[in-house]
């Protein structure tokens, strides 16, 4: 399942996002303004423990019908059970929500 991000979760994103990106990953001060800015556009997955294992984060300009997925990443141990493409499947049914018509 998938559900917003909260400030707790900020610890575990970035090992997450670290593990996948190396030294091009998300500072922890961008993460915490992610949180802060992006609400339910900032997701994270969690297995059947309730462990996050992976998350994604979409941003909309501010005008137009247009928007990004910015990033999605997952445990490389949570790979191959589609748990990226449920992340997104919700991320984009929440842009579609809000208006976006282009992803
Ligand atoms: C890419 C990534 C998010 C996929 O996560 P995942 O949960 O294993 O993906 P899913 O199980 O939902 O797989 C969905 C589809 O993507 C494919 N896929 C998975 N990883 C892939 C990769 N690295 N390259 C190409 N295709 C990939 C799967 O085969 C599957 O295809 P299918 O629908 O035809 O069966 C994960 O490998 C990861 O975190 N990689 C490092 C970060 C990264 O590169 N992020 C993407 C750019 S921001």
């Amino acid at each position: 399942m998938t559900r917003q991000a909260l400030i707790t979760d900020i610890q575990r994103i970035s090992e997450i996002d670290c593990d996948a990106f190396g030294d091009d990953c998300y500072p922890l001060f961008f993460l915490r303004q992610a949180c802060e800015i992006y609400g339910e556009l900032f997701r994270v997955a969690e297995d059947e423990q309730g462990t996050v294992v992976g998350y994604t984060l979409s941003a909309s300009k501010l005008e137009g019908r247009d928007a990004w997925i910015l990033v999605v990443a997952v445990d490389k141990r949570a790979r191959g059970r589609r748990v990226a493409t449920k992340l997104i499947e919700d991320g984009l049914n929440i842009l579609s929500l809000g208006g976006i018509q282009q992803v």
